[in-house]
């Protein structure tokens, strides 16, 4: 496997937290764009900052939109804990997040490193959005981008049940997004599920004694405890699914190539992603979505 180099666009997040851990032990991490969404901005930059900490590393931390672009949405604080990391009372870090603006960082960044970066988006596609609405040339500046979000068959996780989480926060980002990118690979929750780790398996990998596993046991504890109660029969990490995919391409082991588009309306499926499994539309294919990978790997 080629380490690919990464600009990774997120909101932590329990899920962001494990993808970003991975991305830096497994690729060189240009930096973090950040986003509001699964908490508000303020927590979900204190997250990132808190994770570079804890990792070691000197990725630079660029705070973003503080709100979707156009209609408030409900953040996920009920899943992550009112902070964002599982309300484990962890000490903030003393580093301080980057002056310019995710957006510009984006826009920067594609410029610095062109046709090199691979972009990952595990947060609402907020920044990307406004990025591309600035220089739709950015598409072509970037190696590929992977996107964590969206319910391929309207099976979502909120309360407007075919929206998934990312693309429900900010489904007018999601629709620039989705009808400027040419092509992206699309993690979506439904292969979240089809997915999911082992409760007892995962709680042993904790067992490990390292930082690492202490801060991820600590932040992780609540959402554990929420998915079971909720009676989720395994762990759903999203995000740790999406980066996984980036970071190797080679675990796909089932794709297809479809136009995914995004629902604006509707009280009970603004922000679906419609997908046109049947080409009926004709119109060229924007996403390869990820049916399945190799887990075991
Ligand atoms: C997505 O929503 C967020 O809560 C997670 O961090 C993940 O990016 C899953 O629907
Ligand atoms: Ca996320």
């Amino acid at each position: 496997m080629h380490a690919p180099r990464l600009l990774i666009d997120t909101d932590p997040g329990v899920d962001d937290a494990l993808a970003i851990l991975m991305a830096h032990h497994s690729a060189e991490v240009v930096g973090l764009t950040i986003a509001a969404g699964n908490v508000g901005l303020g927590h979900t930059v204190a997250n990132a900052l808190k994770l570079v900490e804890l990792i070691g590393a000197e990725t630079p931390v660029y705070p973003g939109c503080a709100t979707p672009l156009v209609r408030p949405a409900a953040d996920a604080a009920y899943v992550h804990g009112e902070d964002g990391f599982g309300d484990a009372g962890l000490t903030p870090s003393s580093r301080r997040a980057a002056d310019e603006h995710a957006v510009m960082a984006i826009l920067r960044l594609s410029r610095e490193f062109p046709g090199q970066l691979t972009l990952v988006a595990l947060g609402p596609l907020t920044n990307l959005a406004l990025a591309l609405r600035i220089d739709p040339e950015l598409p072509s500046r970037f190696a590929r981008l992977v996107i964590m979000g969206g319910a391929v068959n309207g099976r979502g996780n909120t309360h407007r049940v075919p929206a998934e989480f990312n693309i429900g926060f900010d489904p007018e980002a999601a629709h620039v997004v989705f009808s400027n990118w040419p092509k992206f690979d699309l993690v979506d929750w439904e292969a979240t599920v089809r997915h999911g780790l082992d409760y007892a398996e995962f709680a042993q990998w904790l067992q490990v004694d390292s930082p690492r596993a202490r801060f991820y046991a600590a932040i992780s504890r609540r959402t554990c405890d929420w998915a079971q109660a909720q009676g989720r029969a395994r762990l759903y990490s999203a995000d740790a699914l999406a980066m996984a995919v980036a970071l190797d391409p080679d675990i796909i082991s089932q794709a297809r190539e479809c136009h995914v588009g995004i629902e604006l309306d509707g009280s009970l499926t603004r922000g679906a992603t419609v997908v046109d499994w049947e080409g009926r539309l004709q119109q060229p294919a924007n996403a390869r979505i990820i049916l399945g990978v190799d887990q075991a790997r």
